[in-house]
């Protein structure tokens, strides 16, 4: 269910293409189109026992928030920390999947939320989430794109994405418009996984192809950051946390092997394995590294 009252002042500009959960979504491209397909598939398993029970053995939390990637608990109260969220300050979480970090960073800091992504169905488990934590009044959520996101400028006191920018070919085009929805002084944070800079060509293909669909980028995230006009960046190194991580992914789905494959399919959940190894392979040569970022539009 969507807040009644709150929020309401954010949602829409009519005039953009991107359009509200019960209205459908104007994807916008056909890397929108590509992702949303490829997310669609991956959201579509429910979320039983089994899912929150590994997610809770790899990310180490007393509670499973239906995360799809690698973000910790630990590294969302970071993200917290950097953006300065709080009561009364309103987020918004661009590829938020079921709802994560944004309603974790609602629930924790007593900030509002406003989640988007692309695939419909983890946006409907996210509005379920937020009615079981009792967030209905604090959180909202749109189907929308990247780039193409519903809402005026200088909307937010805070942007959040995690596992996102390198699921993004028009990263630098995303980044510039979030910046337009911050208030001036407004902050964003992201956990990004990227390709390690300097690699001979055959290391960089090596690492592209076994990263996610669009880690590939000429530039690094601050880099990035700095060309969308962000100031005061920042960074923290997360690859060997990534890589304890991405080995729990892999340990924990071998061990639950017989449940998944009974609800992905066998086919899908060799793919999800296989790519987590390749990954993995490529984290422990040096090719693909994560970090936490952060930054703020200019006052
Ligand atoms: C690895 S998941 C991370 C989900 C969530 N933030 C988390 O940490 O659990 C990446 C998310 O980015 C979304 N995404 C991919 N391409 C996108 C685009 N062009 N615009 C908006 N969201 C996109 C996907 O649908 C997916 O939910």
């Amino acid at each position: 269910m969507l807040p009644r009252q709150p929020l309401r002042y954010l949602v829409a500009d009519e005039r953009q293409r991107a359009r509200c959960l019960q209205c459908g979504t104007g994807v916008t491209s056909r890397d929108e189109k590509e992702a949303r397909a490829r997310f669609a598939e991956r959201y579509v398993v429910p979320t039983p026992l089994t899912m929150a029970d590994i997610e809770r053995r790899v990310l180490g939390e007393g509670k499973a928030w239906g995360v799809n990637g690698y973000t910790t608990v630990a590294q969302a109260d970071a993200l917290g920390r950097a953006l300065e969220l709080g009561p009364g300050r309103c987020l918004l979480d661009v590829g938020t999947g079921r709802g994560y970090p944004g309603l974790y960073l609602a629930a924790k800091t007593g900030c509002s939320v406003v989640g988007t992504d692309l695939p419909h169905e983890p946006l409907v488990a996210a509005i379920r989430k937020a009615g079981r934590e009792q967030l209905e009044s604090r959180a909202a959520f749109v189907a929308a794109g990247g780039r193409a996101q519903p809402f005026r400028e200088g909307s937010f006191d805070a942007v959040v994405l995690t596992d996102v920018l390198c699921c993004l070919r028009a990263k630098l085009a995303v980044l510039r418009s979030l910046k337009r929805l911050l208030r001036p002084g407004g902050r964003i944070a992201l956990t990004t996984i990227y390709v390690t800079a300097g690699l001979p060509p055959a290391a960089r293909r090596r690492a592209n192809r076994s990263g996610p669909r669009a880690v590939a980028s000429r530039a690094a995230p601050p880099q990035l950051l700095a060309s969308a006009g962000f100031v005061d960046i920042d960074e923290v190194d997360l690859t060997p946390e990534f890589a304890t991580t991405g080995q729990a992914w892999v340990e924990q789905w071998d061990q639950n092997a017989d449940e998944l494959i009974h609800l992905e399919g066998l086919a899908a959940f060799g793919e999800r394995q296989r790519g987590r190894r390749m990954q993995l392979c490529a984290i422990e040569d040096g090719l693909l590294r994560r970090g936490l970022f952060w930054a703020r539009r200019p006052l």
